[in-house]
């Protein structure tokens, strides 16, 4: 089956950059049929190309194929994604969404919280813990700045794995594969650390499901550039 699988997908489609760009959008249905380890491989290694603060690449994934670890991994989604309802809930939907839009990612979304545990691969890309030098390493200039660098370090953490996760929808685009982004599971992390045996260290900062999609990949459709792009100064809008 796997065999088949490689010979079927052994390589990037002929997709270029900005169709995988452009249609790479959240897939939550997934098939049955298991990942090459191949093509794992191959959406690692993109990955791991992205940027990070000071390039300390202080990435570590964990990639879930066990039956039983997914389905632990799902339950633990399922609980931390009723608390992401209630949420959702209660802010409701964003002005920029058409009822159709909210309500298709809402569904997606739910069919997800019900089945994250039964895609063929669970990715929880991880990252190692800041370090800040102790406040008497610093020469007495700088100390009075360590409360702000402490604060810096913090705003900025998820900006050296975020890149990486970016690389990984792409590359699983690129090849076929469906994935998405999710967080929720954050609400419950300590149950997927402790699962995962994640070191004390290190924090997960995402959970992707990855599999051969059930629906085909579309165009993606975003807020107008106006909107948010502003020329040289904020009261400006981008002309296009
Ligand atoms: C930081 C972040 C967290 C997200 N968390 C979840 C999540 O927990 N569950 C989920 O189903 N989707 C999650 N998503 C996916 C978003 O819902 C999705 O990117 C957005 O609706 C756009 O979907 P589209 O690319 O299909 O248009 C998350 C996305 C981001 C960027």
């Amino acid at each position: 089956m796997i065999d088949n699988l490689e010979a079927r997908h052994s390589g990037e489609t002929d997709v270029n950059l900005f169709e995988v760009i452009y249609s790479a959008r959240a897939m939550r249905r997934f098939k049955l049929d298991p990942v090459p380890e191949a093509l794992l491989t191959r959406i690692l290694d993109a990955a791991i190309q992205a940027p990070s603060a000071g390039n300390s690449q202080n990435w570590s994934f964990v990639v879930v194929r066990a039956s039983d670890t997914r389905r632990k991994l799902g339950e633990i989604y399922a609980k931390a994604s009723e608390i992401a309802e209630a949420m959702y809930a209660a802010r409701g939907k964003p002005a920029h969404l058409t009822e159709g839009q909210f309500n298709q990612m809402m569904t997606s979304g739910a069919h997800l919280w019900a089945h994250m545990g039964e895609a063929p691969v669970i990715l929880i890309p991880c990252l190692r813990k800041p370090v800040v030098p102790p406040v008497e390493a610093l020469s007495l200039e700088m100390q009075d700045r360590h409360e702000a660098e402490i604060a810096y370090v913090e705003r900025i953490r998820g900006a050296s794995i975020y890149p990486a996760i970016q690389n990984l929808i792409l590359a699983c685009r690129a090849l076929g594969l469906g994935t998405t982004i999710t967080t929720n599971h954050l609400r419950c992390e300590d149950e997927v650390r402790t699962l995962l045996r994640i070191p004390d260290d290190f924090d997960s900062f995402a959970m992707m499901p990855i599999g051969w999609p059930v629906n085909p990949f579309g165009l993606l459709s975003r807020r107008p550039l106006r909107e948010v792009v502003h020329a040289d100064s904020w009261e400006n809008s981008w002309p296009a």
